[in-house]
């Protein structure tokens, strides 16, 4: 029989305490929150306060069944108050000295059948129940935040728990609405150990000044959907907890990218700690608040007046090519684009032609619209026809000798002062500058797949590109209603080189047997708001395009934890390449 638990414990009332016993208060649990001093009460009502009138706002509770539940909430500084407690939640500080301590004054308060669980992200549980004297009636228990809205529970059963206890906790889980991944107890379990690993590798590419932190943070929504940018993301967990978490990982792991990022260490040590202290990477509107204000960091625009464009020319026939041909034609642009036969044009054209008829049904565009997009659009043969462009966007296949004789083409035919593009997404943008003898005129313009739906453009300029090259390119994707994003040209720029190695981590976890595909998955979007699971994700992307991005990662930056998983490199090799090929890291076929 599964045990009911009907009053439950929370020792540390910050963000993550506050919000489980908030989940717990919703479902008609009897919560008894404890904080180690009477400001730690304030803050913790504060807080549930907040967020519950945030949840009436948003019409996911009525403003009597909020009283309810504040009203289930007991919170005070006693821990004897916990007494009779069946179940007790620890949310403190992590640190395993505080958590040790808390646990062994717990054991000696709580009758024998209290089941004690720790919502610790990355420290050993095991140790942690071995030290009581209850070891198989401890468990971890780790909440996402904000707790009330995440969807996942990761359940940690160590070598010694007891088989029911995991179930109990389960059923506790399920009744909460949330929904429960049980996993081995190994630092950052599933979901934190492949998040840790992208968070930190995006703080290092702000704090090296690669990028801004607006820009990182929008190249991973809009470039991957991802509900929040890491930095962003950073300041919710908290810069504190999100320093012992890494740094947790690293003693475990010894991996160096796990190794806290300094700049990390700078911000906790001057007491930002993210939003819940009103600053850290961002600065915020009051503690708490998630309204971000502008702060000495915030970029400043640049004074560079771009070049006038009114004609701009494509270079390709794949799926690119015609997205950004459909895109700048539908914002005013006349483009031309150049294919390399009379029936690539007519393809092209058909393609563009068919993607404005869904959009008429589904009523994005008018039928005016639609023929001026086509009046507006001309296919041609001949590099010639693209001479008098004030842009010209190549978007041929990865060949760097190709790209560059294409740019030496350009060169000589294309109008001076016109501004040459590369959409590469792994060459060196320089190598395409240097073609030509007007570097200071050519850029990196990164569009996503499909252009004409992702919002993200990475812009690169390269150590020789002029500043009003840059200012046109920005204006041309505000025209184009794109997000453009500003970084350097190296491997991956900002979104391939944050999200191929998580990627990457996931199938390193597959394959050490620590999770399944559908845990993982389920783990990330459940537990992060991803809009897909990595192995999803892998398999729409191509494994193939998958572990040839995640080699040129590690060829520029021989990061050695970022070789390529050998699992990947075998699933390409037979053939399972995802989707396309009917099998990847799922199986297509028999759906
Ligand atoms: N109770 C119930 N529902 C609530 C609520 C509450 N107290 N407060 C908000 N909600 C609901 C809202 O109604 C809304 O629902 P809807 O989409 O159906 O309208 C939804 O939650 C989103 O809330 P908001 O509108 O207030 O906020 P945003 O849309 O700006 O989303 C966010 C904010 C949920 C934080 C989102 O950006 C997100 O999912 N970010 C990713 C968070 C993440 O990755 N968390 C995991 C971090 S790792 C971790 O925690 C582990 C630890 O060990 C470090």
């Amino acid at each position: 029989m599964v045990r009911e638990f009907s009053k439950v414990g929370v020792v540390g009332m910050g963000t993550m305490g506050a919000g489980i016993a908030e989940v717990l208060a919703r479902s008609g649990l009897e919560v008894v929150g404890v904080e180690h001093d009477e400001a730690g009460v304030e803050r913790a009502r504060g807080h549930l306060e907040r967020s519950t009138s945030r949840a009436v706002g948003k019409g996911k509770l009525t403003p009597e069944e909020a009283e309810t539940l504040l009203g289930r909430i007991a919170t005070g500084t006693d821990l004897d108050a916990l007494a009779d407690c069946e179940l007790v939640i620890e949310a403190i500080p992590e640190r395993m000295e505080l958590k040790s301590e808390l646990f062994a004054r717990l054991d000696a308060l709580l009758p024998a059948d209290a089941v004690l669980a720790t919502n610790t992200s990355a420290l050993s549980v095991t140790e942690l129940a071995t030290g009581t004297s209850r070891p198989s009636k401890v468990v971890g228990l780790h909440w996402f935040n904000p707790a009330p809205v995440m969807g996942l529970v990761e359940v940690v059963r160590t070598v010694v728990t007891d088989p029911s206890v995991v179930e109990d906790v389960q059923a506790l889980v399920q009744r909460v609405g949330k929904t429960g991944a049980t996993a081995g107890d190994r630092a950052g379990f599933i979901a934190n150990a492949l998040l840790f690993g992208y968070l930190n590798n995006a703080l290092r590419m702000y704090e090296s000044k690669y990028a801004s932190r607006e820009d990182i943070d929008a190249a991973m929504r809009f470039g991957t959907g991802h509900p929040m940018g890491p930095l962003a993301l950073l300041d919710l967990i908290g810069l504190d907890s999100a320093y012992e978490i890494l740094e947790t990982m690293y003693t475990q792991s010894r991996d160096h990218r796990h190794a806290p990022a300094p700049l990390l260490k700078q911000y906790v040590s001057a007491g930002l700690l993210g939003r819940k202290t009103g600053r850290g990477l961002y600065t915020y509107a009051a503690p708490d608040s998630p309204e971000v204000v502008a702060d000495d960091s915030t970029p400043i625009a640049s004074s560079a007046s771009p070049r006038p464009v009114q004609r701009i020319g494509v270079i390709g026939t794949g799926t690119m090519a015609s997205g950004i041909v459909e895109v700048c034609a539908k914002s005013g642009y006349d483009v031309v684009f150049r294919a390399r036969g009379d029936d690539k044009v007519a393809a092209v054209q058909k393609k563009i032609e068919g993607s404005l008829d869904k959009a008429l049904q589904r009523g994005k565009v008018s039928e005016e619209d639609r023929a001026a997009t086509l009046g507006r659009i001309t296919g041609t043969t001949s590099l010639d026809d693209l001479a008098d462009c004030d842009l010209v966007i190549e978007a041929v296949v990865e060949d760097l000798a190709i790209k560059k004789a294409l740019f030496s083409a350009l060169d000589e035919i294309v109008k001076p002062g016109a501004i040459l593009a590369t959409t590469t997404s792994s060459l060196p943008v320089i190598e395409c500058a240097q073609a030509t003898s007007r570097p200071a005129d050519v850029v990196g313009m990164h569009w996503f797949n499909p252009a004409t739906l992702m919002k993200l453009v990475e812009v690169v300029p390269t150590v020789t590109t002029a500043d009003d090259v840059v200012a046109t390119v920005l204006e041309v994707c505000k025209k184009t209603k794109k997000h453009p994003v500003l970084c350097g040209d190296r491997a991956g720029f900002i979104v391939n080189a944050l999200l191929f190695p998580y990627l990457n981590d996931a199938v390193k976890m597959l394959e050490a047997h620590y999770a399944t595909i559908d845990d993982i998955d389920f783990a990330m979007t459940k537990g992060c708001g991803h809009p897909m699971g990595p192995f999803a994700l892998m398999d729409v992307v191509g494994l193939d395009v998958t572990l040839a991005i995640q080699r040129t990662l590690f060829e520029e930056f021989r990061e050695p934890g970022d070789v390529p998983a050998p699992m990947l490199e075998h699933l390409v090799r037979a053939g399972y390449l995802g989707r396309k090929t009917g099998r990847g890291f799922r199986d297509y076929s028999r759906r």
